[in-house]
């Protein structure tokens, strides 16, 4: 088959906030909430900046948008970091399957019905409660997130992780991202990417996509192979 002979691609990579699940207003709901205990608004612009960053390099942008930079101890910032966390978890805790992205679960039993596969590299810790709450663990072949890798995006540490989980090379994965530091992880990875929702900032990827209604893994390899 045609199709076939011409494909690239084996392994899709996702990120998980903001590509699979929404989460990523959950994470600007949470530090627009410590910024508000520390006397300044954290706008949804400055919000944008923290999306693919680990967690304690995003509150070093929360404290920079309010001028706190060098204010606090690195014991402080833990608990600013832990308080956080807790408020995002009680948001993650009530979520239900209904909140996986339009499209998202079809697609990618669609890459998996041709035999390529499918990991999950995310920045986040809370990972796998995610992928629990929403009943979408088992469609993937690998897991690598925040609590297995040392380096956050854009180093490419988590990306290499999932492709070698599942014994791929660099040169036939395609990762999925919303964010311009995970686009930017997936080059330095040499991997192809996907930048998904239409962001400007994602003008590095291989290709663009709004949404995954109506995407395929055949239009996948149409577009890039
Ligand atoms: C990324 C998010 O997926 O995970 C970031 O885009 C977040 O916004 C990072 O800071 C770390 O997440 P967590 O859940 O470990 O705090
Ligand atoms: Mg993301």
């Amino acid at each position: 088959m045609i199709f076939e002979n011409l494909r690239m691609t084996d392994c899709c990579i996702f990120d998980l906030d903001g590509v699979i699940v929404d989460t990523a207003r959950y994470h600007y709901l949470a530090w627009a909430a410590l910024a508000r205990e520390l006397g300044f608004e954290f706008t949804p612009a400055q919000g944008e900046a923290t999306k693919g960053v680990s967690r304690m390099d995003s509150l070093e942008i929360v404290l920079r948008a309010g001028g706190l930079e060098n204010r606090f101890s690195g014991a402080e910032k833990e608990r600013f970091a832990a308080e956080k966390n807790a408020r995002y978890l009680d948001y993650v805790s009530q979520m239900t399957p209904s909140e996986v992205l339009p499209g998202v679960a079809t697609f990618l039993r669609d890459v998996r019905s041709h035999g390529a596969r499918v990991v999950l590299g995310s920045a986040s810790k809370n990972a796998g409660t995610i992928l629990d709450r929403c009943g979408i663990r088992a469609l993937f072949d690998a897991v690598v997130d925040g609590t297995q890798v040392a380096r956050a995006k854009p180093d490419p540490e988590v990306f290499l992780k999932g492709a070698a989980a599942v014994g791929a090379d660099p040169s036939v994965c395609v990762v999925f991202e919303d964010a311009a530091a995970g686009v930017e992880a997936a080059a330095r990875a040499g991997m192809r990417s996907v930048g998904v929702g239409g962001s400007p900032l994602l003008a590095r990827a291989t290709m663009q996509l709004m949404a995954f209604e109506g995407f395929t893994f055949e239009k996948l390899i149409a577009a890039i192979g």
